[in-house]
């Protein structure tokens, strides 16, 4: 619902057009939120309905009214020809990169994306015969001398979610555009709050609304959103041919998840970056990563092309902390050790990522950590960091 006549969303600001989208309450009773619609069979009134397709849907798989909510929500706030919603932000990734390759394709994936993003390409299209050529993501408008003449897909991750290095997407963007390439981001760690990968001149922006968008660890869902119609419907009959479809009642808790989104991000970002500042100044710490800090490699090109920053980010422990690195851990009250991130809890783990990546060297001088941080109180965050600190020595 756009207002309480409705209509576009488009005129409004970010956070008001998250709060009114994808709603028709009169469509519902007067009920605020589009309800959650279950189901597989759609029936139809009559029989010419039917051999016809006149009914909106058709088949649970293929969209309902909750799913269109998100969707549809997620089209406007993107400015896309239409986004597609997956059962898994890992899902939107493969589904998104099927939809475009063909066998004998080359493609470029910077060499920081999600691990499991490389597996699809190392696994599932080697197999197809799709060839993956890793690049440094800090190669820029360079990404040209890579290009082959079957070069036809280029995949980033804006920042890499564990190391934290900052493409400059939009002229990677504008090379694969010159060159026939799609270009491809993985949007995860942005959202499209902070960062709109669209005017950018990226074709697909896929987005794990397993983290943000739900923020509350208690989903798994991707979105794919592509830029223009043509495109769109390439990768809407992928979709549909593969029978890839969330479940509604994760999509119900998305819908529920984007309404808040904003207020979220603001605190993740204020409390991530008040504790990354914190972490440079402690003695055991040899640097942090985070592409907002001023300090960081990134940030000219984050302060460039971002709005925001979310509460992911990572910190490298000087080398002889090494021995006690469990003690730091398992010191840790607040923080959980799990692997996901965009809840309102914070998170930490080790990461080493020395054994997969091939087109740069991860060389970082010491332990290495990831922070989620999450919704609490940045003051308790940064006492309980600082027990698990004082472990170390
Ligand atoms: C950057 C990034 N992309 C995609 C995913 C995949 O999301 P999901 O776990 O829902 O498949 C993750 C999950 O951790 C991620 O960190």
């Amino acid at each position: 619902m756009a207002t309480k006549k409705s209509g576009s969303t488009a005129s409004y600001r970010p956070a008001t057009s998250l709060v009114l989208a994808g709603r028709t309450p009169f469509e519902h009773e007067g009920f605020v939120n589009t309800p959650l619609y279950r189901g597989s069979t759609v029936l139809s009134e009559t029989y010419d309905d039917l051999v016809h397709h006149r009914g909106r849907y058709a088949y649970g798989r293929r969209g309902s009214p909750t799913l269109e909510a998100l969707s549809t929500s997620l089209a406007s706030f993107e400015k896309s020809a239409g986004v597609l919603l997956t059962p898994s932000g890992l899902s939107a990734v493969g589904t998104a990169l099927l939809a475009v390759v063909k066998a004998g394709d080359n493609i470029l994936v910077a060499d920081t994306v999600y691990q499991p993003t490389r597996k699809i390409c190392d696994g599932v299209l080697k197999r197809m015969g799709v060839e993956t050529t890793y690049f440094d993501p800090l190669i820029g408008a360079n990404i040209k001398s890579l290009l082959k003449s079957n070069t036809s897909v280029v995949f980033l991750e804006a920042p890499g979610s564990q190391t934290f290095e900052m493409p400059d997407v939009p002229a990677i963007a504008k090379v694969a555009r010159e060159h026939g390439a799609v270009s491809l981001l993985d949007n995860t760690w942005a959202t499209p709050l902070f960062f709109r990968p669209h005017e950018h001149g990226v074709d697909i922006s896929i987005q794990a609304g397993t983290k943000y968008l739900g923020g509350h660890s208690d989903i798994n869902l991707g979105t794919i959103s592509v830029s223009d119609a043509t495109l769109y419907k390439r990768v809407l009959i992928t979709h549909g041919d593969l029978g890839i479809n969330p479940g509604p009642e994760d999509v119900y808790l998305a819908l529920r998840g984007m309404r808040t989104m904003s207020i979220r991000l603001d605190r993740h970002m204020e409390s991530g970056l008040r504790i990354a500042r914190w972490l440079q100044a402690q003695p055991e710490v040899l640097r942090v990563m985070h592409p907002a800090l001023e300090s960081d490699p990134g940030y000219a090109i984050w302060k460039r092309d971002f709005s925001g920053a979310c509460g992911l980010f990572s910190f490298i422990l000087k080398p002889e902390y090494a021995k006690n690195i469990a003690a730091f851990f398992d010191t840790l009250a607040l923080f959980g050790m799990g692997y996901s991130w965009g809840g309102y809890e914070s998170l930490a783990i080790p990461f080493d990522c020395k054994g997969y990546r091939t087109a740069t060297k991860w060389n970082p001088g010491g332990p290495a950590v990831r922070l989620h941080i999450g919704l609490e109180d940045p003051e308790d965050l940064m006492d309980d960091l600082a027990a698990g600190l004082a472990k170390l020595a």
